[in-house]
């Protein structure tokens, strides 16, 4: 008999999946759950197995996450249409853990529980693919044709223990909570205050807090007196700026499935961790090494919500992005109140500016030199206006 390895989130929809793969499908299920959030692995294998899962996976890859996945983005200050990739960057960790165990547990099939309609199913499908071309990837959601309330009612039939979790459809883990749906899909209602879990409302914030973020190679090792892992970190500072109101973004998106849609994010550790590491390369990357540095980081963001991470071209973006990240070095000092991030200071062994030279007190810098650089530089656009003038009287 076919075996199918389920990402198995202990849903609804993943749910009502393990029981339709057997019942209709006629294929024996292996569930793989993955906990890069909080997610609750023992309540979720029972209920795999109960629901006649053949083998419950359960993993925890919250520390996998943050240092092969969330450590790029940092250093690459991943952002679609202004806002962190919380989502779209954990896919490809998902992906790649199917097909090892997909493999491990001989299925010839893979099974997400992705729509139709969005970006995940992209990313689980071309990242699958790319890793083990062999497997078949399925997406029930998007070939059984249910409604919610169809959904519900199969449910039910089957003796599916139905956890509601609220009216959005919300995707979650350490980095980003996205939500969407319900009444968030009709542009004209008011944000309703239950969409938000991490970020506090700005009215109940209270006077500020000042955070001290040292960054090595690109990547916060301190906050404030002491050192961390990444994740924990991340943790921490979730709490902090979204006790002070910081990390909502509320925006029209472009999915790559061609349609525009209205999501709400929580993301106040990324927010202030991509901002401060955003000012500590202004001051130690040179002209045009953040020039490039701007190209590739639209690259990988572009890439990565569309799903390429297993596309060779991140390979050349990513060892461009660590090359330059080996000198985004030093600390960062934010005021973090009522939704606002304030530079206070920063400091860099690494850094390229020089107070000698700016300092209008001394004369370390030969002013009387610019006279004749602006000589030079000047003739590109004077030879040409020039040649041009005629042309610009006839105009007049
Ligand atoms: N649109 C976002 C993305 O593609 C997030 C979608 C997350 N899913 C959800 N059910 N909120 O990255």
């Amino acid at each position: 008999m076919d075996k199918v390895l389920l990402l198995y989130s202990g849903g609804l929809d993943t749910s009502v999946m393990v029981k339709w793969i057997q019942n209709e499908m006629k294929k024996d299920v292996v569930t793989l759950t993955l906990n890069i959030g909080n997610s609750n692995l023992d309540e979720i294998k029972k209920k795999a197995l109960s629901l006649g899962a053949m083998d419950a996976i359960v993993m925890d890859v919250k520390n996998e996450f943050s240092n092969n996945y969330i450590k790029k983005e940092i250093y690459s200050d991943g952002l679609y249409e202004d806002y962190p990739l919380s989502t779209a960057i954990a896919r490809p960790l998902m992906a790649e853990k199917a097909v090892y165990f997909a493999e491990k547990y001989n299925c010839n099939f893979i099974a997400h529980g992705s729509t139709g309609k969005g970006n995940d199913q992209v990313r689980f499908e071309v990242s699958m693919k790319a890793l083990n071309d062999n497997i078949n990837v399925i997406a029930p959601v998007r070939d059984w044709n249910m409604n919610r309330l169809e959904e519900i009612n199969y449910a039910r039939k089957n003796n599916i223990k139905i956890s509601m979790n609220g009216k959005y459809s919300v995707d979650e883990n350490i980095w980003g909570r996205s939500v969407e749906g319900s009444s968030i899909e009709n542009i004209n209602n008011n944000i309703e205050d239950d969409v938000y879990e991490w970020v506090k409302p700005l009215e109940e914030t209270g006077n500020g807090d000042i955070i001290d973020l040292e960054f090595k190679n690109g990547i916060p090792v301190k906050l404030n007196d002491d050192y961390y892992d990444l994740t924990i970190l991340i943790e921490k500072l979730n709490k902090i700026a979204g006790n002070n109101g910081i990390g909502i973004i509320n925006h029209m998106e472009d999915r790559l499935t061609g349609i525009k849609s209205h999501e709400i994010y929580e993301v106040p550790a990324a927010v202030t961790i991509i901002k401060a590491h955003k000012i500590i390369e202004s001051l130690t990357l040179n002209k045009y090494e953040l020039d490039i540095k701007n190209y590739m980081d639209n690259q990988w963001s572009n890439s990565v919500y569309n799903g390429l991470w297993y596309d060779p071209v991140m390979d050349h973006i990513n060892a461009f992005e660590s090359s330059v990240n080996k000198y985004i070095n030093g600390n960062v000092k934010l005021k973090l109140y009522k939704g606002n991030i304030m530079l206070k200071s920063i400091n860099s062994d690494n850094s390229v500016y020089d107070y000698d030279k700016i300092s209008y007190d001394n004369s370390n810098f030969d002013q009387n030199s610019s006279k004749g650089f602006i000589d030079i530089f000047k003739n590109n656009t004077v030879y040409t206006n020039n040649a041009r003038k005629e042309k610009i009287k006839i105009l007049q």
